[in-house]
């Protein structure tokens, strides 16, 4: 059985002050005995007031550099959100593609370098564009995106993996994708990790869907067979809608 995992993904949103207040009024609505773990993605300016006020929630960074150090203005090492207290760090996101030339290589190599030097668990982003989806190459972008992002890593670590499918088009934009679309492409992304790495690793992962998630549509996705959970943007933000969520999901 695989525990859902819903995540939210604050981007570049929240100061410290903002965050401890959502973190606290958060942890005091769960009790540890969810059927789902939650957690909260965000900038590293406030991961440490995110950390020190977290109980049951995890607290994942949004992005890390492939080396330990060195003449990188403005990155994060792994090293140093390990020291932090991160559990998860998402990988990949179509953000970072889109506008900071994050490539299916560098991908790589963060997930690599996650697996070899921490335990911090990585929430792979991948999805296709509009024009892609429209074009009908939306399992021709899945399956080379993921090819490319797990180059020589292990099954044992592909087995922890999150793997967040977010079709560019739904990510906030309000319209998400049908629940049909959204099971279907998660159902490919799980095929092919069992073409990478067999069934029992394919079991294993965790697949989230992402894209316009709000409280009155999250439980219709974790009903589908191959979603394992949430990765939220614009309604992570406010306690109530994440509080709804919560509900939505217990
Ligand atoms: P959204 O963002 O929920 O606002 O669409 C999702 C994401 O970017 O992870």
């Amino acid at each position: 059985m695989r525990k859902p995992i819903i995540v939210g993904n604050w981007k570049m949103n929240k100061t410290n002050v903002e965050a401890k207040e959502f973190i606290v009024e958060i942890e005091s609505y769960l009790n540890g005995n969810e059927n789902a773990e939650y957690g909260i993605a965000a900038p590293y300016t406030c991961v440490k007031t995110c950390v020190d006020n977290a109980k049951n929630l995890l607290i994942a960074g949004e992005n890390v550099h492939f080396e330990d150090n060195g003449a990188f203005t403005g990155e994060v090492s792994v090293p140093m959100i390990e020291e932090l207290g991160v559990t998860h760090c998402i990988i990949g996101h179509s953000e970072r593609r889109e506008m900071f030339n994050e490539t299916d290589e560098t991908v790589n190599k963060k997930i690599k370098k996650l697996f070899k030097s921490s335990n911090i668990i990585p929430i792979l982003c991948i999805g296709e564009t509009l024009t892609q989806f429209e074009e009908g190459k939306t399992e021709e972008v899945i399956r080379t995106q993921l090819k490319n992002a797990l180059v020589d890593v292990c099954g044992e670590c592909a087995s922890k993996l999150v793997i967040a499918y977010e079709p560019i088009w739904a990510i906030g934009t309000g319209k998400s994708a049908t629940i049909e679309i959204a099971q279907n492409s998660c159902a490919i992304v799980r095929d092919e990790i069992k073409n990478l790495y067999g069934t029992e690793v394919a079991s294993k992962v965790r697949v989230q869907y992402g894209g316009s998630v709000k409280p009155e549509n999250i439980k219709e996705y974790l009903a589908q067979e191959d979603i394992d959970g949430a990765l939220i943007g614009g309604a992570s933000l406010k306690v109530e809608s994440f509080k709804a969520i919560i509900d939505a999901t217990k």
